[in-house]
């Protein structure tokens, strides 16, 4: 398992080339299932998550060549439909081939994805909306067994806001005989960018990045060409890495409106932000103001930044408050934090941040892909050298990042075993 070691405490100057978003990418790559021929997606990321979704496409008899940062895909000798658990246990976004599997051919089995390092991570909602539009749906022994001669268009409201719940049944609804409605929908960047993949592919969707999404199904699709949006995590992390190193940092090839929520409390912690059309430039001050943060469905503040807005207010003058709605148990992070001399507590969902004068490099082990991802924030900052043991965690959502932190000036190297 490789390691990270980073030697902390340099300003990282220059600019970062954003890269496609993962989570853009995966359920873009899930749709090409929606239609037979050659799909092409474009700007999708070169992670190992993508792989992952890559040989599951192939275990159902699909094509599928990448070459960064292009993936081609071909669907037309589909022949087995099912999402093992062998695949489906590494990465949990395979669920996402439930709803095009089931919609185009009326059947699917899928391996329950089970908890993970975050949370329960249930998907019932996936489930119920399926029902919903006349699926019906069995459980045995692990897998999740769906079949529909054909889908029906139907009214549903999620209880809880879901991303690939919404993701899933929007793509399940373009194949669908009638009218599909979602209420309370989730309104992510990537949800609203699968609607344009599936609308370039025939589908007729209104009110996508809008928690009321309307979905008229069509009787076949054409196949897919598309080019998913910048990763706003990936953005939001180096934009954590310019204020905790106190650094001058322009993130190119972004879309700032995606990150206005992470925006509006790194300038409140007293980062200086310029914005033009796809790049924002961050500059850390000398000293950080201790801020706080609650989670939430966008665009509110995102789980997937929470970690890293953790690390930088473990040196912020102040405490913070720090509330985790989305997942219960996404503070797997807070121990590591600490071996580097952060002083956070936390019970339940609130974690209190007390701002250390430093941190001291330590040896720390990533738990998560946004775990991992704080703890390299927390390094670049930190006295000494940190070694980040398991960071293949990191690798599942971050390209190349040891070559774009280098490229800012950090001393970083990976170590194989
Ligand atoms: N939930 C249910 N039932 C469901 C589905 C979700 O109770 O059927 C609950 C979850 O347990 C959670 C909440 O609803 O408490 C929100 O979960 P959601 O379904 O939105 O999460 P997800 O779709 O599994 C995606 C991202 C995550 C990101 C979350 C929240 C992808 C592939 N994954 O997960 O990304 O944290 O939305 O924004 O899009 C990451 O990239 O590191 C990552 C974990």
């Amino acid at each position: 398992m490789d390691r990270l070691v980073i030697k902390g405490g340099k300003r990282l100057k220059g600019e970062v080339e954003i890269s496609g978003a993962k989570n853009a990418a995966l359920p873009a790559i899930a749709a090409a299932l929606l239609a037979s021929g050659e799909h092409m997606v474009a700007r999708v990321p070169d992670l190992r998550d993508i792989k992952t979704m890559g040989r599951l496409l192939e275990n159902m008899g699909a094509e599928f060549h990448y070459k960064p940062h292009k993936a081609v895909i071909t669907t037309n000798k589909i022949n087995n439909l099912e999402a093992p658990y062998e695949l489906v246990k590494e990465m949990r976004a395979s669920v996402l081939v439930l709803g095009p599997m089931l919609a185009r051919f009326g059947k699917a089995k899928v391996s329950l994805p089970g908890g993970c390092a975050i949370g329960a991570r249930p998907i019932n909602l996936h489930l119920m909306g399926l029902e919903k539009m006349g699926a019906k749906i069995e459980l045995e022994s692990g897998y999740v067994i769906a079949s529909a001669k054909r889908l029906k268009g139907a009214d549903i409201h999620f209880d809880t806001v879901t991303v690939t719940g919404t993701e899933n049944l929007m793509m399940a609804a373009s194949l669908a005989k009638g009218t599909t409605i979602l209420r309370n929908a989730a309104r992510e960047p990537e949800v609203a960018d699968l609607a344009s993949a599936l609308t370039a592919m025939g589908a007729r969707i209104n009110g996508a990045g809008k928690s009321t999404i309307e979905i008229e199904g069509a009787d076949e699709l054409r196949p897919l060409t598309h080019k998913v949006i910048p990763d706003r995590i990936e953005a939001g992390t180096f934009m954590a890495i310019a204020g905790i190193t106190g650094g001058d940092i322009t993130i190119r090839g972004c879309v700032p409106e995606h990150v206005k929520a992470f925006l509006i409390k790194l300038k409140a912690a007293g980062l200086r932000i310029n914005e033009g059309a796809d790049w924002v430039r961050v500059i850390g001050p000398g000293s950080l103001k201790a801020v706080n943060i609650k989670t939430a469905p966008y665009p509110g503040f995102p789980t997937d930044m929470q970690a890293q807005f953790m690390a930088l207010m473990s040196i912020a003058k102040g405490t913070s408050i720090i509330t985790e709605t989305i997942f219960e148990n996404r503070f797997m992070h807070v121990a590591e934090l600490r071996r580097m001399g952060a002083n956070i507590s936390f019970k339940g969902n609130v974690a209190t941040v007390r701002g250390a004068k430093g941190l001291k490099g330590a040896n720390v082990m990533a738990t998560d892909l946004r775990a991992s991802a704080s703890l390299v924030v927390a390094a670049l900052r930190a006295e000494g050298e940190t070694t980040i043991h398991r960071v293949y965690h990191l690798d599942r959502g971050y390209e190349k990042i040891e070559e774009k932190l280098t490229r800012l000036g950090a001393d970083v190297r990976r170590k194989k075993r």
